[in-house]
Order: structure tokens, then C-alpha cells, then sequence
């Protein structure tokens, strides 16, 4: 956990004489990270994911000002940063521009916001997949707006991802926000990112979920997320030159694909064939769960980490040795890497009995095999962003 409530009240008192003139009028707000469980890379192509809100987490405390200005400093580093609600900041390219691109995305809705002094801790892993960039919009969305309470959690996770998409300029779907604002305590959500419709989905019962890191940061991460998701829009405008219906990948089948394949480029037919079946594989998922089929499970998962790695090609020689070496673990029931790829963490399902056994194998394989430090990190499946009493 990140320090708790009293400490980082602590904290900001610390620093800021507004704070420690009136510690009673402190906030602390949350927001989660999230590990996608299957449904890779359909968001953005109007498909079926499953994400989980996870019990790691970035909290703001903070006093409300009334200067527009922002301003936060990070506990972890000691690194203070400000702008003003009034004034055009360009990208800077940190943490910070995830804040300043939010804040702005929420004045174009017209909602209120305000100015404020805060400070930020964390223990979700950056720059892992695992969404903390989406975690720091929604935290600070819960920071900045007078009233988010009064806001639907579905539309301030596409106000954050419009942050995302316009000011920091990745082309992400909805998933991210959507998970870090919407998740439910104890339930991955089946999301369809064409119609907005959600409904939690339990994992069966003696299931753990375990988020394991590579230790390798996502590299290139930015450029070829945006060529991938250009790479689907082009097999769309192919396709919808011969059926006008056409809107998106969840128009396509896979018998569609297979009967107008030698029209597309090889590369953007093999993106568009990932899509189309791992839109199926997640409804299989939540299929496979509720039948309590296990194995299954594990063969979806395996199927999806494959077709990543081969079709899509965004896995990485340490996402497909970490798979590698679970899947070999008694106990470990379905592994695949999760999140955009490039580096990062991989997802799996493990009988709680065997956890230490895969922390162990994990400890004595993995680092033989690539040279980098890995962390295994077992996830309980947390609630969305608010405000922490
Ligand atoms: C990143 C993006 C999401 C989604 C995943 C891949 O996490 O932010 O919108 O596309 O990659 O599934």
C-alpha cells in the first residue's frame, strides 16, 4: 500500500502552510492500476476486454486552493511540479503532463475544477502495463473536479482518455480509464468498447491472480501502439470498400477476413486476424469461467499470448519467458502477457497454494534466462477511483 491516509495528510501539512493552517479541509483521493485479463488490443477496434482494478494504487492528498494553480509533488522522488488551470502548458514528457492534459479535458466538458496543493504517492509499478498512466488521470480527475462524485464514472474515463489521446498524443483505447474508473471490488469487467455496456465477472472461486514483471520497461512503446492501431484502421477502410456496413474490426468475421485476406497487406491482415479472434477468445473467457473450465482458460490465455507474440507481434523475448516459465509451474492454470506489450507484466490465474511456488520458480528461472530482476506480485481485485475517507 501506499503510505496511508494519516500519513500523507502527514505530509502535505509538512510542506504546505494552507495545509497545516486547516489539516481538517485535507482530501485524499485514489485511483487503482488495472491487469487486463484478456482482450488485447480490441478496444481501440470497438471490441471485448476484461480488465481488473488492482490493490495497487496512486493517492492524492490535497487542500483546495483558489489561485488555479496545480501543484504537486511526488513523495517518492521529492520532484515538485505546477501549472496553471488558466494557461496553456505544452507536454513536457513526464508524469506531470498526464495532470496537466486532464485537467484540460475536463474544462472543455465545462465541468468545475479547481486549484490545489497535493501531494502524490504511489506503489503501482510505472512504465509496466499496468496503467498508471491512467491511474494518475483518474486521481487526478478526482483532485481537480469540485465534484466528481456527481460525475458518471464512464464519462470521466473517456474525459481522461481524451487526455491521453489529444495531449499526450497515444491513440489508447478505452480500457484504461475505463477499468481504473470503473472496476469493482472482487469482479474483472466484461467492457464492450462499442457500446459502453459492462457487467462484473467473478473469477471462479480458489482462483489467484498474479501479476508478474519482466523488469524490462515497455520500450517503443508509444510509436508502435499508434502504427498498430493505424495498421487496423487500414484493414477496416480495405474491407469497407467491399461491405460499406463495415465500421470496425467487431464488423469483421473470421470467415470475412479469410474470403478477402489476398486484398490486404500480409502485416495488416495478420493485426486484423488477432483482433477478430481474440474478440472471440474473450467472450470464450467469460464462458469458460462461468462453466468453471479451467483448462479451458488456460488454453485461451495461451492462445492469446501466442497470437500477440505472432500476429500482432507486441511481446518481447522476457513477456514470452516469463509465460514460458508459468506455464511450467504446477498450479498455474493460464498465462499470457497483458497491457500493450513491448515489456511490462504478464498476467496469471494460480491456485493460491501454488503462488510461492511460481514466486520461486520465477526467482531461480527467469533471471537465468534474461539477465533482468523479475517481481511477482500477487493482486486481490480492487474498486474503481474515489475519493478514501
Ligand atoms: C494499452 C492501451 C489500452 C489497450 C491496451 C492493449 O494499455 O492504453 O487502450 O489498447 O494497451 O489492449
Amino acid at each position: 500500500m501506499p503510505p496511508d491516509i494519516d500519513a500523507l495528510i502527514e505530509e502535505l501539512v509538512a510542506r504546505e502552510p494552507a495545509a497545516a493552517a486547516n489539516p481538517g479541509a485535507v482530501r485524499v483521493v485514489r485511483a487503482p492500476g488495472r491487469v487486463n485479463l484478456i482482450g488485447e488490443h480490441t478496444d481501440y477496434n470497438d471490441g471485448l476486454v476484461l480488465p481488473a482494478a488492482i490493490d495497487r494504487e496512486i493517492r492524492i492528498a490535497f487542500i483546495r486552493t483558489d489561485d488555479r494553480e496545480v501543484s504537486l509533488t511526488r513523495l517518492d522522488t521529492g520532484e515538485r511540479d505546477d501549472f496553471s488551470l488558466d494557461a496553456d502548458r505544452r507536454p513536457t514528457g513526464t508524469w506531470m503532463d498526464y495532470v496537466v492534459g486532464t485537467a484540460g479535458a475536463i474544462q472543455k466538458t465545462g465541468l468545475p475544477v479547481s486549484g490545489l496543493r497535493g501531494v502524490i504517492a504511489s506503489d503501482l509499478p510505472e512504465n509496466a502495463g499496468l496503467s498508471s498512466s491512467a491511474a494518475i488521470e483518474l486521481a487526478a480527475a478526482w483532485a481537480m473536479l469540485e465534484d466528481a462524485s456527481s460525475v458518471d464514472g464512464l464519462e470521466l474515463a473517456r474525459v481522461c482518455q481524451r487526455a491521453e489521446n489529444r495531449y499526450v498524443g497515444v491513440q489508447s483505447g478505452l480500457m484504461d480509464q475505463f477499468a481504473v474508473a470503473c472496476g469493482q471490488t472482487g469482479a474483472a469487467m466484461l467492457f464492450d468498447c462499442r457500446s459502453f455496456e459492462s457487467r462484473p465477472v467473478a473469477l471462479p472461486p480458489g482462483i489467484g491472480l498474479v501479476v508478474c514483471h519482466t523488469g524490462s520497461p515497455r520500450r517503443l512503446g508509444r510509436s508502435e501502439y499508434n502504427l498498430r492501431r493505424a495498421q487496423c484502421e487500414a484493414a477496416v477502410a480495405e474491407l469497407a470498400r467491399l461491405d460499406p456496413t463495415i465500421h470496425s474490426l467487431r464488423d469483421v468475421t473470421a470467415e470475412m477476413l479469410a474470403a478477402t485476406r489476398d486484398r490486404l497487406d500480409p502485416v495488416v491482415a495478420r493485426r486484423a486476424e488477432h483482433v477478430i479472434a481474440e474478440n472471440a477468445r474473450v467472450t470464450a473467457v467469460v464462458a469458460a469461467f462461468a462453466a468453471g473450465d479451467l483448462v479451458k482458460v488456460g488454453a485461451l490465455f495461451a492462445a492469446s499470448h501466442a497470437s500477440l507474440r505472432d500476429l500482432y507481434e507486441v511481446s518481447s523475448p522476457e513477456l514470452d519467458a516469463m509465460v514460458d516459465i508459468a506455464a511450467g509451474v504446477e498450479g498455474v492454470i493460464a498465462a499470457r502477457m497483458t497491457g500493450a506489450g513491448f515489456g511490462g507484466c504478464t498476467v496469471n490465474l494460480v491456485r493460491p497454494d501454488a503462488i510461492d511456488r511460481l514466486r520461486d520458480t520465477v526467482a531461480r528461472e527467469y533471471s537465468a534466462r534474461t539477465g533482468l530482476t523479475p517481481m511477482v506480485l500477487p493482486v486481490e481485485i480492487a474498486a474503481g477511483a474515489g475519493a478514501l475517507e
